[in-house]
């Protein structure tokens, strides 16, 4: 096919572009992969970009601290560690950043959690792997995400590596512990369950997963049961991560990635429709997901977790483009093909010159602009309710019991 021409096109471009990643041949398969920082250390010089994104907040934070686990959605630059051609390490990304470099966020400019960050009076949190591994530096957080990551150990590993949902766990079991050595068993139990947990993924176990067919999935399993797969497994996670003293969480629904880019342009989408067929599936994972959150939370005591329909909030911004003063909602500011959604962003010279009237960045990822809207969402709903039972902003507001 075509298409897997393409991607061997890329990789090897990719790989000569970037060549430091052919040192970090991790084995792939089988669940004991999860590079700790150690290993990092000794494999990867220490060329850390993002250790200068950081922002001195104004005020004092909510909470201790924020955690992050997801995908591409949300990563700052797990994956510039990894051998994989699922990586923003390169130019236009981050061009609209506060820095104007790249640090592996899949966007011109800040993601979502780097606006919650800032509302919750806490600097950007640093990729796991990008760190120095002293308790000082993860003590206000730390970030997990790794692009083409799913909720399947196995979505997205075309791509190359990732860290994957229950390796990212693992991560941050090893990160617990290190609390518990610094601050003791009580000082970490407390710092934890006072902190926010940010979970987005799932989006990839549909990208790379259902819509390929992988494993003849399709035949197995109807789009509405293999959404109930993902939310028990995400169920089970919640769990184990209450079970480690975890009490806030926030989880995001999926992106109505019937209207991206690369899929306007695989479908041959026809002046800018977005594929129903697609947003279908996503929209019965986020209702599936947001009950069996409202169930969990009910049923775990002292938790506070919320739901986050990024699918209700994303569609409100394209409908409503105009108002919020995008003019172009389909075409990707950087790529090539129709609708920009053909081949991934690898240069400058394929970006537009000015993000900000664009809903997409490239051919699965919103604009900045579109982030800081759906982080004003997740905060306080400010331009549509999008979370359930409550808002950000009212789950840390609320006193102890
Ligand atoms: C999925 O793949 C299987 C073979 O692996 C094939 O028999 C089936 O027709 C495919 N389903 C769809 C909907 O393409
Ligand atoms: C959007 O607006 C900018 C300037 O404000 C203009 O240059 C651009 O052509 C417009 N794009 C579309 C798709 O109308
Ligand atoms: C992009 O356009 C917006 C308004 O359309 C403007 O406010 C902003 O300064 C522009 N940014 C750049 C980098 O030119």
């Amino acid at each position: 096919m075509a298409l897997n021409l393409l991607v061997s096109l890329i990789s090897i471009l990719i790989s000569t572009i970037f060549p430091q990643s052919r040192a970090l041949q991790y084995p792939q398969d089988g669940f004991a992969f999860a590079p700790s920082r150690s290993l990092i250390d000794s494999i990867a010089p220490t060329t850390s970009l993002t250790s200068s994104t950081s922002i001195s907040p104004q005020t004092s934070p909510l909470v201790p601290a924020l955690f992050i686990i997801g995908d591409s959605s949300i990563d700052c630059g797990t994956n510039n560690f990894l051998a994989t051609m699922a990586r923003a390490d390169h130019l236009p990304y981050g061009r609209d950043f506060d820095t104007h470099r790249p640090t592996g966020r899949f966007c011109n400019g800040r993601i979502p959690v780097d606006y919650l960050a800032l509302r919750l009076g806490l600097p950007f949190v640093s990729s796991y792997l990008g760190q120095t591994g002293n308790v000082e530096d993860m003590i206000h957080g730390v970030n997990y995400a790794s692009a083409g990551a799913g909720i399947i150990f196995s979505s997205g590993s075309e791509l190359g590596q990732h860290i994957s949902l229950l390796e990212q766990i693992q991560q941050f079991t090893d990160t617990y512990q290190q609390f518990i050595l610094s601050m003791g068993e009580q000082g970490a139990a407390n710092l934890i369950s006072k902190s926010v947990f940010y979970l987005s993924i799932g989006i990839n176990d549909y990208i790379h997963y259902y819509l390929r067919n992988v494993s003849n999935v399709q035949n197995l399993y109807l789009p509405w049961s293999f959404s109930q797969f993902l939310a028990s497994t995400i169920w089970q996670e919640i769990k184990n991560l209450y079970d480690l003293n975890v009490r806030k969480v926030v989880v995001m629904g999926l992106a109505p990635i019937g209207c991206a880019p690369h899929y306007m342009w695989e479908y041959r989408s026809e002046n800018g429709e977005c594929i129903e067929s697609i947003n279908d599936m996503v929209r019965e994972f986020n209702f599936v997901m947001r009950y069996m959150i409202e169930e969990l939370g009910e049923e775990l005591p002292d938790s506070n977790i919320i739901f986050c329909d990024v699918f209700e909030s994303s569609m409100d911004i394209i409908k409503n483009h105009e108002s919020y003063g995008f003019n172009d909602t389909t075409n990707a500011c950087c790529g090539l093909g129709e609708y920009r959604g053909w081949i991934l962003c690898l240069s400058p010279e394929m970006a537009c010159s000015n993000a900000s009237n664009h809903i997409w960045w490239d051919q699965f990822h919103p604009t900045d602009a579109v982030n800081a809207i759906l982080a004003d969402n997740v905060w306080n709903g400010r331009h549509t309710k999008m979370c359930y039972p409550m808002h950000l902003e009212d789950m840390v507001g609320r006193k102890e019991t």
